[in-house]
């Protein structure tokens, strides 16, 4: 839900919210138990969710999912001249669970051809739980701009991302969310903060920006494949508003945190995309999804953070086709949680920094594996 107003709002987001980050006073028991309830929330949310394959209207979503995909792929495809065929990897339930509980075994990424049915390669199940325990990080920069791309020229593998949000109560797209988007480039540099070993300056608003989703609660983005800096895995953070104000310029103000999450992105993908220049010229350390303290270390069958994806050509170079279907809920409001910290704010004279965040300037970003210093990682 949203409002419009012509009236512009105080820019009060910061006042009311904790800036707080659990490195900055949390121990790693504290983060344990942390995880721990996290994986419980997910559990209750995939049950909640698992009622929603049997309702009719949800299968008819679906299915709508289904086709917009497909007519997406072949949209990019044409538009990029792609000629070649297109290649699909995905994991079957099975794989999923076994590596999921244990490893990342990727041995279980199967080669879809042509012939495939569609409902095959485009359908996902609404069992992709981004967690809200999980942090938004020290980067994240209230006040992006609303727009779709936002690769703002940053060289990489064109990623086209939809995020499709399910009202994890009713089975529903939830229509009318602010969905932020945020990664480091293909080298590991994160936009618009000024942070050691990250001090790129708080103007830039590069792989920025922010969404509303549709009727069908889908948001999408063109933006870049990410690449790594040392000590986190790959990921993607997406961060969502609701019952925003949009102002005048586009941006919006107020409203609650729906939802605080980072998508993953397979070791397989990651080693593809890494072989293609510039990712190459990164000489940051790299991190596994099994090394990362946020991530799926600790995951359970309910907490799946991986989107599809398809190569849109034959080559990874081609761009990038990807999907996932989050489940929230809608009454909660993570605004005051621990996780959602913020580092900057976008205004229209430029960034401006939250002195209060423990995550910028002099900030000490630990490495990635134990918040051992009573610091977190960047995120
Ligand atoms: C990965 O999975 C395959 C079969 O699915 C198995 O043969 C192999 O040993 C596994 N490797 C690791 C490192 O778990
Ligand atoms: C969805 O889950 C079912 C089993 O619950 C599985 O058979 C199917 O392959 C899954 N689909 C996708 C796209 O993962
Ligand atoms: C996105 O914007 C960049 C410039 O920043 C442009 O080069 C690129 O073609 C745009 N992507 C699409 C899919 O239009
Ligand atoms: C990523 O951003 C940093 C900081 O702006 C820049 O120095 C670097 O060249 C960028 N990486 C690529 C591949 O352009
Ligand atoms: C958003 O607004 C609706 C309608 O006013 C309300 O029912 C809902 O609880 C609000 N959501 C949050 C998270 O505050
Ligand atoms: C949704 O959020 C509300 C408000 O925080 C909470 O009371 C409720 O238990 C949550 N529902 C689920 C399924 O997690
Ligand atoms: C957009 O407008 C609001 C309200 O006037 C203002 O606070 C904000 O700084 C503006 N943001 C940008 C990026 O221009
Ligand atoms: C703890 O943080 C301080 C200040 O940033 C740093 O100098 C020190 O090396 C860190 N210690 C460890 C064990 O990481
Ligand atoms: C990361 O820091 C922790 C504690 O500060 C240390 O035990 C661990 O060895 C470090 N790991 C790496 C890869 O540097």
């Amino acid at each position: 839900m949203v409002h419009f107003s012509k009236v512009a709002v105080v820019a009060a987001a910061l006042a009311g919210s904790a800036i707080a980050h659990p490195g900055e006073h949390h121990d790693l028991d504290d983060i344990k138990q942390q995880v721990k309830a996290r994986d419980q929330m997910a559990s209750v949310a995939k049950r909640s969710l698992n009622n929603c394959p049997s309702s009719l209207k949800h299968r008819e979503l679906t299915a709508r999912a289904v086709a917009r995909r497909s007519t997406i792929a072949k949209d990019l495809r044409e538009k990029r001249g792609i000629q070649t065929k297109a290649k699909k990897f995905r994991r079957d339930l099975a794989t999923l669970e076994a590596y999921e509980a244990v490893n990342h075994n990727m041995t279980g990424v199967y080669h879809y051809t042509p012939a495939t049915p569609e409902a095959t390669i485009f359908s996902a199940n609404t069992s992709c739980i981004l967690s809200p325990e999980v942090t938004d990080g020290p980067y994240y920069i209230l006040g992006e701009l609303v727009r779709k791309n936002v690769t703002e020229g940053q060289p990489g593998i064109p990623l086209y991302l939809e995020a499709q949000y399910i009202d994890i109560t009713t089975c529903l797209p939830v229509p009318e969310l602010y969905v932020d988007i945020w990664n480091c480039n293909a080298t590991g540099y994160y936009s618009g903060v000024v942070a050691n070993g990250n001090e790129v300056g708080w103007d830039s608003t590069f792989l920025r920006g922010v969404q509303p989703t549709d009727e069908e609660g889908v948001a999408s983005f063109e933006t870049i494949f990410p690449g790594h800096y040392e000590g986190r895995a790959i990921h993607t953070h997406l961060l969502v508003h609701d019952n925003v104000t949009v102002m005048d310029n586009g941006t919006f103000q107020g409203g609650a945190v729906t939802h605080i999450g980072q998508l993953f992105w397979n070791e397989e993908l990651r080693s593809a995309a890494e072989a293609v220049y510039p990712y190459t010229t990164n000489t940051q350390a790299i991190t596994s999804n099994a090394e990362d303290m946020w991530s799926i270390v600790q995951a359970e069958n309910d907490f799946d953070p991986f989107p599809e994806y398809m190569y849109l050509g034959d080559s990874i170079e081609d761009g990038l086709l990807a999907w996932i279907q989050i489940g929230v809920n809608v009454t909660a409001d993570y605004t005051d949680d621990d996780y959602y910290s913020v580092a900057a704010t976008l205004q229209a004279d430029g960034g401006h920094e939250n002195t209060e965040s423990p995550f910028t300037r002099g900030g000490d970003m630990g490495n990635g594996t134990a918040p051992g210093n009573g610091t977190a990682p960047p995120s």
